[in-house]
């Protein structure tokens, strides 16, 4: 019987492209260029599997096509918001994510962004790198520590809990979280909320780890960003479309919080101008997995899948 033809949307490191070429017969992006919807399209035509990344919008007009051949998405990441769930669900197109591998990277860069905001380490390096640093001052670049402030969590899910057990037990931290479902007892002291209003208006940082998509969209809207405290931080390494950016620009822009970290966006590769020009605001292009060791592991899982869906099952993480 010949291979299964797996369709890689963008370039992957270098061990998981090859044992994809052992396994599959594969088609690889070696110039690591987007696809276009019509080339989506077209390997949704001719391959059996997917192998996408946050970037390809599968969508139900993708999923609908009559000819599809492709009974297989193997997300490369946990989240999967690029996806139709709906629709896939409805045409019987199996989806699968790698939630896991990547939670300590994750929650590192969350980490970093918080000290980044908090130690105001973007706009020192910029004063620095424009030759205006006139030398130490007993009072320059004043931030704020993090040792008995009250991290806030929004999403106590791995990711959520990696992250508030890093800053309880390496920076003294009290933890409150926002969760929808009661969150057992953890290895740390925590104490969950009972709504996301209440954990907005208390906590001295706020890290959001929930997932994207139209039931979270706009959570962290205008009313609850003016909710924060003046003194308040704003990290966000989990989907860009959870929170209203031009409401977090002008709350930066206006003094009403002290500020904020961002590794993802809504309309990626866009980064709205209001943001670019925002004070006390680390910028990063959606890096939160970005180390070898991790991507790799992503990549070995979502083969894992493609393997685990071609022998019938089971799968280490299906979605649909
Ligand atoms: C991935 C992510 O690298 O896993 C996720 O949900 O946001 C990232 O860590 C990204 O999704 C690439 O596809």
């Amino acid at each position: 019987m010949p291979s299964p033809r797996v369709h890689v949307t963008r370039k992957l490191p270098e061990p998981v492209e090859a044992r994809l070429a052992e396994r599959f017969d594969v088609v690889l992006n070696s110039s690591d260029a987007p696809m276009s919807g019509p080339a989506l399209a077209d390997a949704m035509r001719s391959a059996d599997a997917l192998l996408t990344s946050v970037n390809d919008a599968i969508d139900a007009g993708l999923i609908g096509l009559p000819d599809r051949r492709v009974a297989v998405i193997a997300n490369f990441g946990v989240g999967v918001s690029n996806i139709d769930l709906d629709a896939a669900h409805v045409a019987g197109l199996v989806v699968t994510n790698t939630p896991g591998v990547l939670t300590d990277a994750t929650a590192d860069l969350a980490i970093a962004l918080m000290l980044a905001a908090t130690r105001r380490m973007t706009e020192a390096e910029a004063v620095l790198r424009r030759g205006e640093w006139d030398g130490f001052r007993p009072t320059g670049f004043l931030g704020s520590g993090l040792q008995g402030k009250l991290l806030g969590i929004v999403g106590m899910g791995r990711i959520g809990q990696a992250t508030a057990r890093r800053a309880a037990l390496g920076f003294g931290m009290r933890i409150a979280c926002y969760n929808r479902s009661p969150v057992g007892a953890l290895d740390f002291p925590f104490e969950q909320l009972p709504s996301l209003d209440a954990l907005f208006g208390v906590a001295d940082v706020i890290s959001l780890h929930l997932p994207g998509g139209e039931a979270n969209r706009g959570l962290v809207s205008a009313a609850r960003i003016a909710s924060m405290k003046p003194t308040a931080y704003l990290v966000n390494t989990a989907r860009g479309d959870v929170l209203d950016e031009m409401a977090l620009a002008a709350a930066l822009a206006g003094g009403k919080i002290a500020g904020a970290g961002l590794d993802v966006y809504a309309e990626e590769p866009t980064v709205p101008r209001a943001l670019l020009k925002a004070p006390n605001l680390t910028l990063l292009p959606h890096v939160g997995s970005a180390t070898l060791e991790t991507r790799t592991a992503m990549g070995m899982r979502a083969i894992d899948n493609l393997v685990a869906h071609f022998a019938g099952g089971p799968y280490p993480s299906r979605v649909v």
